[in-house]
């Protein structure tokens, strides 16, 4: 590194960053949130890029990458394996030394977590994961800031991630990306994860890379992990990659679906969450997501908000 330079950070797993770092990102994403609904403009990223690469399909990844990254005044170039070198076997060290001459920041949607951390080891700028097989960190970030919203009390810095602390979120399904972030996050900001899958898809907490097995308690049956939940959490019964085992799993999963009886469960309070895309009648019941305790548009529309505070803090790092 030569005097002055940064050191790059990069946002791959939810233990990239320490809760401090957390609380100073979700009491961030409130200004942020706020000065956009009231019409102010904020355009710290002016003049910077961001190259989003995509190997999976995505709706609310894209858009929110790509919104949020235009209102702080940047732009965006959008890659697919398809229409790229990616997909013509250039080796991905090479297209991450390239790619990050010519842009401030990049975002990957891919398959295996060894890509992003392989593209990330030669990269020059923050790599951001936007879904791999093994994590989702940013929907987590997400899905945590909506829970602060919802049931905190103080949002200044020292005290917003009070609102994590002691609860017990639900995971009903199957042990996949979620799941492990889930569990990254659990350890991280002292919350406790109840996991129910069905047998064979269950989480492999050296996977999920946890190391306090305290974070998380199992449960065979889906009613069970739910009772006196704080918030009850699905997704999908096959992710993407996985279509091969749709059918196998349509029958492994069929007892995982988040019912009225699975929230009555749940605290009296309890929030419902998914990352959507969903599939009503398979992993949630229409009752449940179109119910009044789920809060899937608002995480879904959060995931703008704090991403715009992740892209400005490995820019440009604390403000103020
Ligand atoms: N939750 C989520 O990542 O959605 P997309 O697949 O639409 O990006
Ligand atoms: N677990 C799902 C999440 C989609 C946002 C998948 O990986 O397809």
């Amino acid at each position: 590194m030569k005097p002055g330079d940064r050191l790059i950070r990069h946002f791959l797993q939810f233990k990239d960053l320490r809760a401090e770092e957390y609380a100073y990102l979700f009491a961030r994403t409130r200004i942020i949130k706020s000065r956009f609904k009231n019409y102010e403009r904020y355009q710290p990223l002016a003049d910077r890029t961001m190259a989003m690469i995509f190997e999976k399909a995505s709706t609310r990844t894209r858009v929110s990458f790509e919104a949020g990254m235009y209102q702080m005044g940047g732009s965006v170039v959008h890659l697919t394996t398809g229409d790229s070198q990616l997909g013509r076997a250039e080796p991905i060290e090479d297209s991450a030394r390239v790619i990050s001459r010519m842009v401030d920041l990049v975002m990957i949607r891919t398959f295996e977590q060894e890509k992003i951390e392989r593209f990330a080891a030669h990269s020059r700028v923050p790599v951001i994961n936007g879904l791999t097989n093994e994590y989702h960190p940013c929907q987590i970030l997400a899905d945590l800031y909506t829970l602060i919203e919802y049931r905190g009390k103080r949002f200044d810095e020292p005290y917003i991630l009070d609102a994590l602390k002691g609860k017990t979120v639900a995971w009903v399904g199957d042990g996949n990306n979620m799941a492990n972030t889930w569990l990254q996050a659990a350890e991280i900001l002292g919350f406790k994860v109840h996991v129910s899958t069905p047998s064979g898809y269950e989480v492999d907490p050296a996977v999920a890379g946890v190391s306090d097995r305290s974070c998380y308690e199992v449960f065979n049956h889906p009613l069970d992990a739910c009772r006196d939940a704080d918030l009850v959490t699905t997704d999908v019964w096959t992710s993407m990659g996985y279509e091969a085992e749709n059918e196998e799993r349509r029958k492994a999963f069929v007892d995982w679906c988040v019912d009225e009886e699975m929230m009555a469960a749940a605290k009296p309070d309890a929030l419902f969450m998914h990352c959507l895309p969903a599939h009503r009648g398979e992993e949630v019941t229409a009752e449940v997501i179109d119910g009044a305790q789920s809060v899937v548009w608002d995480e879904a529309e959060n995931r703008m908000h704090v991403q715009k505070a992740l892209m400005e803090y490995l820019l440009r790092g604390r403000i103020g």
